[in-house]
């Protein structure tokens, strides 16, 4: 019954189609509490949306006779009333809408959001093809997937000036630290960060970007699952590897594991597809990835202690 991108986490709205009850005090108490209902939901709904995206599925309940009665009821009571009332929150989202009868439930989904950082310079390189590896799954789970090339252009590093600790993000603006800020701000699940290895590490450019991006917007990175992968001709991927987890161990963000060390290699484009344990790895990581963050509730993390910081010279 829950098609792609529902889950347990997903609201899910019970409509009993008024016309098989009795007419009188008990349906208007039905409508009324409805109503209330969705007022309610709608509320601490919108709070928790990771997405722009709203599923309503109708349903006319079993019977093909009551279905346009129910129909009629279904578009007067949600949408109808609760358009009148909420515009605001309406005006926000993208709504689709699906007519069934053969169950009675309305669902609205809140689809899971996955930020995939491609740290190569190269749009269809290697790197891209083991995260398109990785897509594959979460689009396969339902998982709404955001690719965010750093491009080729040049990347401004951190300058320590702590604007963001004030103004709440980077002083400096450019399309993919602008990017990276809308998306996170509204909402993501997870992070994925993926590296060519250059030179035993990461991406400079990436680094560059990841440096100014964590020290801004750790509020909306922390407790959500992270992973980082690496891409590489020959060696150089573990100490790459090390330092990229170190973004996710510095702002509170769980690092997802695989089958094996989230390596694949190649060196020309496309050569990864011959890494077929590489492949697998990555395919891997994104189902253990999909698992935390169906089994992770932001809602409950654990209250963290006002930061203590102390160096070495005292
Ligand atoms: C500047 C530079 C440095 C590199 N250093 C390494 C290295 O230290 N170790 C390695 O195995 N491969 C190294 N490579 C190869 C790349 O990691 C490899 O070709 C990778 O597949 C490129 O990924 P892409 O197609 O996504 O850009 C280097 C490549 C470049 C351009």
């Amino acid at each position: 019954m829950f098609p792609n991108g529902l889950d347990e986490r997903c609201l899910v709205i019970v409509y009993f189609p008024f016309n098989v009850l009795p007419i009188g005090n008990i349906e208007l108490l039905f409508r009324l509490s409805l109503f209330i209902l969705n007022i309610l939901i709608l509320c601490e709904f919108t709070k928790k949306l990771t997405t722009h995206k709203i599923f309503l599925y109708f349903d006319g309940g079993h019977s093909p006779k009551f279905i346009f009665f129910s129909y009629f009821y279904l578009f007067y009571d949600i949408i109808v009333q609760s358009l009148l009332t909420f515009p605001i929150i309406f005006c926000k989202f993208e709504i689709y809408i699906k007519f069934t009868y053969n169950n009675y439930c309305i669902l609205c989904s809140m689809r899971k959001r996955i930020i995939l950082i491609n740290g190569s310079p190269r749009t269809n390189g290697n790197t891209m093809a083991a995260l398109k590896e990785m897509s594959s799954v979460f689009n396969d789970l339902g998982i709404e997937v955001k690719i965010v090339g750093i491009g080729k252009q040049a990347m401004q590093g951190c300058i320590a000036c702590g604007w963001c600790e004030r103004m709440g993000r980077c002083t400096f603006h450019d399309n993919v630290y602008d990017e990276l800020f809308d998306l996170m701000k509204e909402g993501f699940d997870a992070l994925v960060l993926a590296s060519p290895v250059y030179f035993g590490g990461p991406n400079g450019t990436l680094c560059a970007l990841m440096d100014r991006v964590c020290y801004s917007l750790k509020r909306f990175m922390q407790f959500k699952p992270a992973a980082a992968i690496a891409v590489c001709r020959r060696g150089g991927a573990s100490a790459a590897l090390e330092r990229m987890n170190n973004y996710f161990s510095m702002t509170n963000m769980p690092i997802a594991s695989s089958q094996y060390i989230n390596i694949i290699y190649g060196h020309t484009p496309g050569q990864v597809a011959q890494d077929e344990e590489g492949l697998q790895t990555m395919r891997t990581l994104a189902k253990n990835i999909a698992w935390m963050i169906n089994k992770l509730n932001d809602d409950e993390h654990p209250e963290l202690e006002r930061p203590v910081r102390t160096s070495f010279v005292r």
